[in-house]
């Protein structure tokens, strides 16, 4: 018999639910919030309200369009942390809700694992070839950017990490210092393709081993920006393209620089990239091209996978469901929730 998973995601500002069958998907809806985009970032508050609009139509949406009928759903995956709780609660009290009333097993996700098993989500006549064990890969999102060591679908170790700001967090920061709109990363990505990525120097701190910082970036690119516009108030508009190009390389070379010591330090040479900033066009060229001097088995998700979606979360539920690893109606989202595999 198939097995059909239905995965709910909510952990911050993207209301999303996807079927998965036998490892294949069937559909994948997400409701992004435009109500923060004129507060430049995710508002906690606002965001629940949204979430608790939005997951009753996008779950029918995702069911709808799977064929798959919600008593035909074998199991439900819900994002139980790392995110913000408001909106964790949504997802998890929705997801509680459905599987009670189906009588079906409700399996916990942890939101950082799922990004890393987008690698293995089947699509219909689609011929791609899934990563194989053990591999690196280096997840960068909003809130997080880890190099992990993976060893199986559900059995990870946190190689390093960034000791402040995640990459995405220096994109979206240092594009409101430029006046761009939040999130920031997809509008530096745009304005970086006509720029030229070494015409400003920006500091690229160290934390030591294999972990990042990304604080000391934003400091140095706040200080050159303040400097430039005392001289000259049009500073930013006449060079935000250089600006873009610039920031860009920068916080890829720092990324890269870590990728490359992990994947000597471990001797491993498939490599994978995952989150939000794998959306990045300078990064995923970074990792092909040094994937090609150094003879790396390279893996990049499709830029649908890289954001936050559910379909990542009914992938991880389909491996949890395969070894039984199912939830109790008592559990309750993690802000904070940590790897612990
Ligand atoms: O994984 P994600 O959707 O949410 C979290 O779990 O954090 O990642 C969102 C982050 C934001 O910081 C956003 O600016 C960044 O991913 N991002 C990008 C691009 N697309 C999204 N950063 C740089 N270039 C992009 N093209
Ligand atoms: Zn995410």
């Amino acid at each position: 018999m198939s097995i059909n998973i239905l995965g709910i995601e909510s952990s911050c500002d993207e209301t999303s639910a996807s079927v998965i069958t036998d490892g294949i998907l069937r559909s994948n809806i997400i409701a992004g919030q435009d109500v923060h985009i004129k507060y430049g970032g995710v508002v906690p508050e606002l965001a629940s309200r949204a979430h608790q609009q939005n997951i009753v139509p996008v779950v029918d949406l995702a069911l709808r369009e799977s064929g798959i009928s919600k008593s035909e759903v074998s199991a439900v995956g819900f994002t139980r942390g790392p995110g913000l709780m408001g909106s964790l609660l949504v997802g998890t009290s929705f997801a509680k809700g459905f599987a009670h009333a189906m009588d079906i097993p409700l399996i916990e996700v942890n939101h950082l694992q799922a990004h890393i098993l987008v690698h293995y989500i089947g699509e219909t006549g689609v011929d791609r070839k899934f990563p194989s064990f053990p591999f690196v890969c280096l997840l960068v999102s909003g809130g997080h950017t880890q190099l992990i060591h993976v060893k199986d679908h559900l059995s990870m170790e946190i190689l390093g990490q960034t000791i402040d700001d995640a990459a995405g967090e220096a994109f979206d920061k240092c594009a409101k210092l430029m006046g761009l709109p939040y999130p920031g990363g997809p509008w530096v990505d745009r304005h970086a393709r006509e720029g030229d990525p070494r015409a400003f120097v920006f500091a690229r701190p160290s934390a030591g081993g294999l972990n990042f910082s990304f604080s000391g970036l934003k400091t140095s690119f706040l200080y050159f920006l303040r400097d430039q516009v005392k001289k000259d108030p049009g500073f930013i508009k006449k060079n935000l393209n250089d600006l873009c190009a610039s920031l860009q390389y920068t916080i890829t070379e720092v990324l890269m620089d870590n990728l490359v010591k992990a994947a000597e330090l471990s001797g491993i040479k498939v490599i994978a990239l995952a989150g939000g900033v794998a959306a990045n066009s300078g990064l995923r060229n970074a990792v092909t091209s040094y994937g090609k001097d150094r003879n790396w088995e390279v893996f990049i998700p499709k830029p649908v996978f890289t954001t936050d979606n559910a379909a990542m979360i009914a992938i991880t539920a389909y491996y949890k469901y395969l070894k039984k690893d199912f939830s109790s109606q008592d559990i309750i989202p993690e802000a904070r929730y940590k790897f612990s595999l």
